[in-house]
């Protein structure tokens, strides 16, 4: 059973803004968007650019390298869908930001 683990504090993540954390040897990014944390794999499934260096426009992801669009609440590529980044469920405690990332 997978448990929640710390990954940053709330205050470091500002509304329209993205950030990399490393949490359980992977690294994760993490966005706020309309107040809600999203978390997903830090890694383009294109060609594995760290997509936390990508263009945010609302809850779209524009990956840095090739310009794949994905969207953070599903982690779907935009123009096709069965291409998706894992995501990872997040909670906000007590001005942390905690994450599961499954697998332990
Ligand atoms: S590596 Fe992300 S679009 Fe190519």
């Amino acid at each position: 059973m997978s448990k929640w683990i710390y990954a940053l504090q709330a205050e470091q993540l500002p509304e329209g803004k993205t950030s990399a954390v490393k949490v359980g040897g992977q690294s994760i990014l993490l966005a706020r968007v309309a107040g809600h944390v999203y978390a997903l794999h830090n890694e383009c499934p294109h060609l594995g650019c760290p997509l936390h260096r990508g263009r945010l426009d609302g809850f779209l992801l524009q990956c840095p390298c090739h310009d794949w669009v994905f969207d953070l609440r599903s982690g779907e590529f935009t123009i096709a869908p069965e291409i998706k980044i894992p995501v990872f469920p997040v909670r906000e405690e007590r001005g942390e930001i905690l994450l599961k990332t499954g697998g332990e």
